[in-house]
């Protein structure tokens, strides 16, 4: 999919991080982006950022199926052929080891990773298939091959994300459709803002002597993916900082 080759791209978790810096690389290029988050105010600063194509708001939770359809129904009508999917909405709760950590924590990571991911694919294939040239852009991670400690459902929903991504492709076999996974290492968003419950200072302590990856990083793998010819799929790509060679064994780097 290049700029020449216009239409609908939907980026779910497109409020914050890898899916608001997508949002807008995408629509700079022209392409008409639905945008999906739970905050409403978010992504009606992205409209204001459309460039020169536009962003539409879908304020819905991945984890409702009925709210999101809503939301989807609201504009997809409108819009030109659906050729793209950022399955991109996600986060991780806690830190403990498993013997510490609240079910509720798994509960939301699992319905979110796992049933959020599931709930956009099923709306939206049908679309991707119809369009000729639809292509999913799964974000994993690269907990689900590396594991580290307190790790353990987070990394376990995103082996799901990865593994699913293999299964669409024998699946969508002769549609066109192309799937691509993309796991990224440690990258400086919201991301352990939530899996601290808006502890900022331990977030940004986890970064102490490290650099990070951006959310321009994984935005620029998620359009290059996207514009590669009709004939490539690539199947994963994996980035990790530079200091960060293994799982969460970091290079920390102090003065
Ligand atoms: N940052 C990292 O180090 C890292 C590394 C590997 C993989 N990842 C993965 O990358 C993806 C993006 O994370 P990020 O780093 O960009 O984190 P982020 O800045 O916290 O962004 C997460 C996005 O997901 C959305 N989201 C969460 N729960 C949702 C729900 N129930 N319904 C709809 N949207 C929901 C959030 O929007 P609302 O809160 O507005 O709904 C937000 O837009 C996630 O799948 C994450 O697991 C991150």
């Amino acid at each position: 999919m290049s700029s020449q080759e216009l239409g609908t791209v939907v980026v779910s978790g497109a409020s914050s991080g890898f899916g608001r810096c997508t949002t807008l690389r995408l629509a700079e290029q022209g392409h008409t982006v639905l945008a999906v988050a739970r905050r409403a105010d978010r992504l009606a600063e992205l409209v204001e950022q459309s460039g020169a194509g536009q962003v539409l708001p879908a304020v819905a939770d991945v984890r409702d199926l009925e709210a999101l359809q809503n939301a989807l129904d609201k504009h997809l009508p409108h819009c030109p052929p659906v050729v793209g999917l950022v399955n991109n909405a996600g986060l991780s709760r806690g830190f403990g080891p498993m013997h510490s950590a609240k079910v509720d924590d798994w509960r939301q990571m699992v319905d979110t990773n796992v049933g959020g991911l599931l709930h956009t694919t099923a709306l939206l294939l049908p679309r991707l298939i119809a369009s000729g040239r639809g292509h999913i852009v799964n974000i994993g991670s690269i907990a689900a091959s590396y594991p580290y400690t307190g790790g353990n459902v987070y990394a376990a929903t995103k082996a799901f994300v990865h593994q699913l991504s293999l299964s669409m492709r024998t699946d969508l076999e002769g549609t066109g459709v192309r799937v691509s996974c993309i796991a990224p290492g440690m990258a400086r968003t919201e991301f352990a803002l939530v899996r601290y419950e808006g502890d900022q200072d331990r977030a940004d302590h986890l970064y102490d002597g490290v650099s990070p990856l951006s959310a321009e990083d994984i935005a620029a793998a998620v359009l290059w993916c996207l514009s590669r010819p009709p004939h490539v799929n690539v199947n994963l790509i994996e980035i990790m900082p530079t200091d960060q060679p293994f799982g969460l064994g970091l290079t920390r780097r102090h003065a």
